[in-house]
Order: structure tokens, then sequence, then C-alpha cells
């Protein structure tokens, strides 16, 4: 018989997703005429821009002849998409990154998951924020970084609590760190991280040797123009930084699936025998080996987010879910609920309230808003232990859900 990776074992009961869709179908099942409304996971629901279509309907008409007939694509990606987010994403903002730093993927959640491979095993002292994206620690956990898992989180992981009082901007740590991630917009608070604390984080990790793993999934949803998009905004950063990008929250690419990683070219890790080995050539051999790119159908699809019609579209949505925001916002503040978040970001990051004196867990929120008001959130607790009291509402949904959603927390919740 097959021996399994036992790290597997020490994996909490579930990912927090299949759990609120198991609790949630367990609800719909005990009552069949609850129209619910789903503002959990962080899924778009909008169709996808008419651009976007436009380019990845001609691109399935050029795999049909065979003057353009396209079979395995170039392994970073072709040159055309990752010359356009080099100067749009990048270039326009001041930060030196050339096409042949950037890789082409089928999405950021399955690249912030395989850096792994090119990271050493139980030799990295690695640190999370608390609140945290679950992938970050769970695919740590499968990769045996991890001990055993306790109300506070896994053996060896450092977490870096992220609370309200420091804007959900996690401080420094207090001790030594090789490997760091940070998500700006954060998944769950939606706290931006600013220029300054940024800088600071730049400077521990060239002070200290250490990688920063930097999550910008949501950076399109920035409407601060003082907030940075892209850690290379900072001075130092292309010796310390991999960022991760996706088309799949502001190109409504969630089921379509392209992301893209930048490894600088100065980067570097440490071999066993000491020397030291660029992380780009670490990558490239990684992904040529265990992948074979995104079709590339998807890949004329994100190209045309760059044409002048698919950055308007693109703008359209984003304006869309962040209306949505607004509008869970101010449903909030009126029913006197604190919340954070939404500005600039996707997520409402919002403290559970108050029954008999005590803060209700993040949990027993989210079954008494399933019950009262049929509408689907993510408790706090699934994101660490500080998220314990808190609760993400996704402004990822349809203007009628949510108009709907505002009107049946003001009419149905018991606070
Ligand atoms: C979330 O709800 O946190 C997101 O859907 C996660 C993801 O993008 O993988």
């Amino acid at each position: 018989m097959a021996r399994i990776n036992d790290n597997f074992l020490k994996l909490k009961a579930g990912y927090l997703f299949p759990e609120i869709a198991r609790r949630t179908a367990a609800f719909m099942t005990a009552h069949p005429d609850a129209a619910v409304i789903r503002m959990g996971i962080g899924d778009v629901t909008e169709p996808l821009p008419a651009a976007i279509r436009q380019a990845m309907h001609a691109a399935v008409d050029d795999l049909g002849r065979h003057e353009t007939f396209h079979g395995y694509g170039p392994e970073r990606g072709y040159p055309w998409l990752r010359e356009a987010i080099a100067a749009n994403d990048f270039q326009s903002r001041g930060c030196a990154i050339e096409p042949d730093e950037i890789f082409i993927s089928d999405g950021s959640k399955c690249d912030t998951a395989n850096i792994l491979d090119i990271l050493a095993v139980g030799q990295n002292r690695i640190a999370v924020t608390d609140p945290v994206y679950p992938v970050y620690v769970d695919t740590n956990v499968m990769a045996g970084n991890t001990g055993a898992a306790d109300d506070g989180g896994y053996a060896g992981l450092i977490y870096l609590p992220a609370t309200a009082d420091s804007g959900f901007v996690p401080d420094l740590p207090s001790q030594p760190v090789d490997v760091i991630y940070l998500c700006s917009p954060n998944n769950p608070t939606g706290a931006v991280i600013p220029r300054t604390a940024l800088a600071r984080w730049v400077d521990y990790a060239r002070e200290h040797d250490a990688l920063i793993l930097y999550d910008a999934a949501y950076e399109a949803y920035i409407r601060d123009a003082n907030l940075p998009h892209s850690i290379y905004e900072v001075e130092g950063a292309r010796e310390v930084a991999i960022e991760f990008r996706s088309f799949s929250k502001n190109a409504g690419f969630t089921g379509v699936r392209c992301g893209l990683t930048v490894v600088p070219r100065e980067l570097k890790g440490r071999a066993a025998d000491g020397t030291t080995v660029d992380l780009h050539s670490l990558w490239n051999r990684r992904q040529s080996t265990k992948f074979n790119g995104a079709s590339y159908v998807v890949q004329r699809g994100a190209a045309a987010a760059y044409s002048d019609e698919g950055r308007t579209q693109i703008r359209a949505l984003i304006d869309h879910y962040m209306a949505n925001a607004t509008l869970i916002r101010a449903t909030l503040a009126d029913l006197g609920l604190t919340a954070y978040g939404g500005e600039n970001a996707p997520y409402v990051w919002l403290q559970t309230p108050n029954a008999g004196g005590t803060r209700l867990t993040s949990w027993a929120f989210f079954d008494k808003l399933l019950s009262e008001t049929h509408i689907v959130g993510t408790p706090g607790s699934g994101f660490g232990a500080a998220g314990e009291g808190y609760f993400r509402l996704s402004a990822f949904n349809s203007r009628d859900n949510v108009e709907q959603a505002c009107d049946r927390l003001r009419k149905r919740l018991k606070l």
C-alpha cells in the first residue's frame, strides 16, 4: 500500500470554503424554501467583459486554422501578454519589471502554493499574518513546514497579528524570519499596507536576508491614490520580493484561470552548501517541468484586459463590486456594527455583535446570519485565531442580491 504524505493529517477539519459549503447545504436541505444569498467565498458573479470575450473567440478561431494554430506555448507565457503586463501594471508605476521576469500561470492561488517547491522544507522560519488567507498556511502544512495544530495555529509558523488597533497592518516580527507572506489589499480584512509600512517590510527583509511573498491579487480595487499597488514601488524590493497577481478578481477570471508571478532577476536564496542561487532560474525550472502554461485562448483574453475597451470594461466591473461594498458598509453602519475594509478592497470585515454582553463567536454569527437572514458569510476565525469575533462579507455579487441582502440585514437581523 502506498504511504501517504502524513502532513495532510495535520490539516484542520476542512478547508474553510468547503466547510461553509457543507453547512450551507445542510441549512438548505432543512429549509428548502429559503432563498440563500451567498456572500461567503470571494467569487465573481458578473459576466466576462466583451473585449475579453471577443479576444477569446478570435483565439479559438486561430486554433481552427493551420496558419494560426498554437500548440504548447512558451513556458513563461506569450511575450505579447508579458510585455503588456510589464508596461501597464509595473513600468507605468515606476517599477522596473521586465517581461522576462513575469511568469504567466493558471492563477495566483496555485502560484502562492507552488512557490514552496523552490524553498527548503523545514529550514525556513515562516511568518504569516493573522488573520491570513488559509492557502498560505495549509500549503506549508502540506509541505511539512509545520508541527501540529492547536487553537492558536500551527506549531512552527510565526503568526503576526493584524489587529484593528494597527489598521490590520501587521507589525514587523520580533524574531528573525526567513519567509514572510503579505497580502495587500488584504484578504480577509480589506486593509492595504501603506507605502511607509511596506518600505519598513522591505528594509526588514533586506536587513535579515528574508524573502517576502507578496500577494497583490486585489490591487485593482485600490482607490486611494497614495496606496501602493505593487511592492516594487518600494526601493529595494526587487532584491527581496516575489509578487503574485491574478486576473480573477479584476477581469472576472475565477473560472477562466490566469495569473502571474514576478520573480526579479536579483532575487537570491541560499543552497545547503552556502552558495547563493537565483530564484528566477529555480522558478523557471519548476514551471517548465511541472506546468505547461495557461492556454493560448486564456492568454489572449488576458491580453485584451489591457486594450482601451478592456480597461474601460474592467473599470466598470470593479466599480460595480465597489458600489456593492459601499452599500454593505452603509447598512452595517446604520445597524451600529463596526466594519472595516470595503474601501480599497472587495471585502468588508465586521466585528460580530454582542449578545447578552458577550461578543458572538464568528461561527455563532455565521449560524445566526444564515438562520435569520438566509445570508452566507465567512467566519473570521476561519482565517486564524485573531479573526475570532470578526466576519467577512464579500462584495462580489449582483446588485440585486446585495440590495436584497442589505434589506434583510436591516429588517431581519436581531441585534
Ligand atoms: C476567498 O473567498 O477568500 C477567495 O475566493 C479565495 C480565492 O481567491 O482563492
